[in-house]
């Protein structure tokens, strides 16, 4: 993927400079890199605070593939940061908590939002990848509501990286995992993923716009990124939206 850098000091969100951009006929590999975001957004339509010192940009691709595997694309991003920051850092703590939070030591360090467009004939026009990265913030930057289960990692990990630093770190690995999965398909994230993650064999909550709709354990993630859950009545359940807590 040939990577063409963006950036500005201040946008609403760089998704939607992202969309704005894709519409217009941005290239796949343009990356939308803002200091900080007026508007910044997470997924199910919450805030996504972000100040200077975080890492916030977005990636366009336009993958020529069946859009049925679109989902894999967000768990690509999550292994690629999972395996730039662990590199970079030079620590295992970070993991992965599906489908796209990553975690250091159970604390949030980033959050992905992949938007998919398709044309009129039902064929993939692009998809964009934002990516928000908790690089270098003080606790002082964490709204109330999340300031217990989010952290930064040049604090937690006690080291000093610039955002420049960790943002070409993860699109060194973005990149050729993109390249990888393009040729080869989704074995080559499946395989990675599952070695990052933290949530298999967990016993979680599932929850649609903060509603529980199913507990259980989960047994595996499929090959679209839905993860499978088995209750204690040994109902099985694919889910492959919303989000879960770790119980
Ligand atoms: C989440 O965990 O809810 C996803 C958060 C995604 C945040 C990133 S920051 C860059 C890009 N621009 C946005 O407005 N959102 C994403």
């Amino acid at each position: 993927m040939k990577i063409q850098l963006r950036e500005f000091d201040v946008l609403k969100s760089t998704n939607e400079t992202a969309v704005a951009m894709a519409q217009e006929g941005a290239p796949e590999g343009t990356v939308i890199v803002a200091a900080r975001q007026e508007g910044g957004h997470g997924r199910m339509q919450r805030v996504w605070n972000s100040p200077l010192g975080g890492l916030w940009f977005t990636v366009i691709l336009r993958p020529q593939i069946d859009p049925q595997y679109a989902a894999q694309i967000t768990l690509l991003a999550g292994v690629a940061v999972a395996k730039a920051v662990r590199r970079l850092y030079d620590t295992e703590s970070v993991q992965i908590k599906w489908p796209n939070d990553l975690l250091l030591d159970g604390k949030k360090i980033c959050g992905i939002l992949s938007e998919l467009q398709l044309d009129e004939n039902g064929v993939i026009d692009y998809a964009i990848v934002g990516i928000g990265v908790n690089v270098a913030l003080s606790a002082a930057d964490f709204p109330a509501e999340v300031a217990a289960t989010a952290t930064s990692l040049n604090t937690s990990l006690h080291k000093d990286f610039t955002c420049d630093q960790v943002l070409v770190a993860i699109m060194e690995d973005f990149g050729i995992l993109y390249d990888k999965w393009l040729l080869l398909g989704a074995d080559v994230v499946m395989k990675e993923w599952q070695k990052l993650n933290c949530t298999v064999g967990k016993h979680v909550l599932v929850k649609d716009n903060d509603q529980v709709v199913f507990a259980g354990t989960v047994i595996d993630v499929d090959e679209e990124g839905a993860i499978i859950v088995h209750n204690e009545q040994g109902i099985v359940q694919s889910f492959n939206f919303g989000e879960i807590s770790i119980r």
